[in-house]
């Protein structure tokens, strides 16, 4: 795995080794994917200033997240289905965060259930992806068992009213393989997106199943559920985040859910501040994913405020070109980036990164 040392390297190679319906489903974004290009974009239009004459030894990348030490502040997004990446799907994912101690987090939607990750790495710190279903004892049973599995929290997906239009899915009809699963299942649940009448299988999927009618009322009736912290993710707005936090939530995970849900919405990175103000005077952690392929990424998201950020799409390039192996290509590749990027802009520790360290391009321009 060595001979990739970028994410764009491992996207590349991805790209060329995965059947067509499985690299549009996960490459695509909504309709014209003009926010699927902003995501990468608006982090390019910040610019790092970096400190000179620091002093640096040795840079400590860690933190403490939800109270569970990680060794760098990159975390694992859901992604759904990850058996289409590689035979052993979300369960090398799961080894991979284990094996580089940062946090993994499983889709409801995922080809491994909540169990078997469990066994797969019991080490590592799990979180559970909730999408909640129009029936009510299937969703309670998901969080149950999540709770029961050792899974530390539970990021509640809350801007997924249907999924959003991903035109190659259309194309595509896209459908699960049929030597595939919705492994948290049985019965229906776990293959009726094996077929599609027409359009997106996944879409009908979501149609039929998930309830629209959700308000932040239900997410009181989650807390009554469970004990574990709950985080809002998919949240692009000041009020959206107050509501989430006064509603129970434990921490804001700022996501446009990979610019998959609705094109022309804010690049992720130029929602955080709004968020991060919005919250300021509540104990919560912001969070951030979307777009994020660098070090740098990752830094101007810690400077802007997000205590640590999520990449989705990346584990899926790694887990796609070689399972384990390749997730923790992915991640040691962030690791170096980071570590590069904390020493040269001298910032030996998260904390040191304050908001000064980045800057908008337009303030340079106007010079
Ligand atoms: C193929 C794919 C599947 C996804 N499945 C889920 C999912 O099941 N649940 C969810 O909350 N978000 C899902 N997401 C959104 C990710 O959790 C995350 O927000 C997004 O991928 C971050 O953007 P990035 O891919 O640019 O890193 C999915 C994204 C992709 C690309």
């Amino acid at each position: 795995m060595e001979k990739y040392i970028c994410v764009k390297e491992l996207e590349d190679a991805a790209s060329a080794l995965l059947p067509k319906t499985a690299r549009d489903y996960y490459r695509s974004g909504a309709t014209d994917e003009y926010t699927l290009a902003e995501n990468k974009r608006a982090f390019q239009r910040l610019r790092i200033r970096p400190k000179c004459l620091v002093g640096i030894n040795k840079c400590d990348l860690g933190i403490t997240v939800l109270g569970a030490n990680i060794t760098m502040p990159v975390g694992i997004s859901p992604t759904a289905m990850q058996k289409m990446a590689h035979p052993d799907g979300e369960l090398a994912t799961a080894r991979a965060a284990q094996a580089e101690g940062v946090i993994y987090t499983l889709s409801t939607i995922s080809t491994s259930s909540i169990e078997e990750i469990a066994q797969a790495a019991p080490h590592a710190t799990k979180w559970f992806q909730l999408y909640i279903y129009r029936d009510r004892e299937v969703t309670r049973n998901l969080v149950l068992r999540a709770e029961k599995a050792g899974f530390k929290a539970i990021a509640l997906t809350i801007d997924t009213p249907l999924f959003g239009l991903r035109r190659a899915d259309v194309h595509n009809k896209f459908t699960l393989p049929n030597h595939l699963r919705l492994a948290n299942f049985e019965g229906l649940l776990s293959t009726k997106i094996n077929s599609t009448e027409n359009g997106s299988g996944l879409n009908n999927y979501v149609n039929n199943l998930f309830d629209k009618t959700i308000t932040w009322n239900d997410i009181r009736w989650i807390k009554s559920i469970t004990n574990l912290p709950i985080i809002a993710k998919g949240v692009l707005r000041a009020d959206d985040a107050v509501r989430a936090i006064e509603a129970g939530c434990s921490a804001i995970l700022v996501s446009n859910h990979g610019a998959r849900q609705l094109d022309g919405v804010p690049a992720t990175i130029e929602a955080l501040p709004e968020v991060v103000e919005a919250v300021k005077n509540y104990n919560v952690d912001v969070y951030l994913d979307g777009g994020v392929s660098t070090g740098t990424d990752v830094y101007k998201a810690l400077a802007l405020g997000a205590k640590m950020v999520f990449v989705g799409r990346p584990a899926l390039w790694g887990l796609a070109v070689g399972g384990e192996a390749g997730v923790r290509r992915m991640l040691q590749i962030f690791r170096t980036e980071l570590d590069y990027t904390f020493q040269i802009a001298g910032t030996p520790t998260v904390a040191d990164i304050t908001r000064d360290m980045v800057r908008h391009e337009a303030l340079y321009s106007k010079l």
